[in-house]
């Protein structure tokens, strides 16, 4: 018996509403979306707001000092930031910072932990930043934080029931590869009643994320499936989820039996051979500086 959308709606929230407690997010995070949708705020609001927590300022810059912004020499004050980059990126980039407290929970089996799934959504958020950056496509802003939300929806099933998690991965197997046998997604909606797709999108929703974060995760493993308009943003992570899981020594990719991309996707990101090629040598160059973006 197939679920029923309504089915599904009930499963994943009452997941939600389950882990509220501790998917709520911290007070710091929602002070700077306030405050950054408000127009009448300044640079000068914003980094009163963030120097009042030193552990999120320090993770800030060390995000800001990545490669993949570029800055000349160090940057060393929240203020520098704000100027060289503008409010929305640094609200991205402190939002960002502020998710790590989410993903904790230690090894669940030998195949999965939060922190390796941590460690999969930063390289996936600077993939995605890479390549909106390389190919000029003006959503900078968005893709990192997208990158970084996209399985966002496992954390909320894990936190919601962690035997079933465990069911889900050690149901899936995996070669001696690392290629699951099964279809992560099919094996969730069987144990849980819904993919982590729903799962991602329902949170995001509750956090009142801008629509384009609740769509990348709705959508990264499907994103020809997503209305044209807006098809981009999870074209670009269903990319960087795969070329990241070619990446590293030990690349998470439970959720991938291939990472084939599909010539749709190559499509819409107007990406040829020879620039897929140049990406993928972009992404390696940076992996060092990936493997320890926000700690
Ligand atoms: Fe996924
Ligand atoms: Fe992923």
């Amino acid at each position: 018996m197939s679920t029923t959308t309504e089915q599904r709606d009930q499963v994943v929230n009452s997941a939600i509403n389950e882990i509220s407690h501790i998917a709520t997010l911290p007070q710091v995070t929602l002070q700077i979306i306030k405050l950054v949708e408000d127009p009448k705020s300044t640079a000068s609001d914003l980094h009163e707001v963030i120097s009042g927590d030193p552990a999120l300022s320090s993770r800030i810059l060390k995000v800001v000092n990545s490669s993949f912004y570029g800055l000349p020499g160090q940057i060393a004050s929240i203020n520098r930031a704000i100027v060289l980059l503008g409010l929305n990126a640094v609200k991205n980039i402190a939002i960002a910072a502020s998710l790590s407290k989410l993903f904790r929970g230690g090894n669940l089996t030998p195949r999965f932990s939060a922190e390796d799934l941590w460690a999969h959504s930063n390289a996936t958020a600077a993939a995605s930043k890479i390549i909106v950056d390389t190919l000029k496509m003006g959503l900078s802003d968005e893709a990192f934080l997208a990158g970084l939300m996209h399985d966002i929806g496992i954390m909320v099933m894990m936190q919601s029931d962690r035997q079933k998690l465990i069911e889900v991965v050690e149901s899936l197997g995996v070669n001696a590869a690392g290629v699951p046998l099964m279809d992560m997604l099919e094996v969730e909606e069987s144990v849980y009643g819904a993919n982590h797709c729903n799962f991602g999108e329902a949170l995001c929703k509750k956090w009142k994320f801008p629509r384009c974060l609740e769509l990348v995760t709705a959508y990264h493993h499907a994103p020809l499936t997503a209305d044209k308009d807006s098809r981009t943003l999870p074209c670009v992570v269903y990319l960087a989820d795969r070329l990241v899981a070619e990446m590293g020594e030990k690349p998470y990719r439970l959720d991938l039996q291939t990472l084939d991309i599909d010539e749709g996707v190559l499509e819409v990101l107007k990406l040829d051979g020879e620039k897929l090629e140049s990406l993928k040598t972009r992404l390696a160059e940076s992996a060092a500086d990936v493997a320890t973006l926000l700690g």
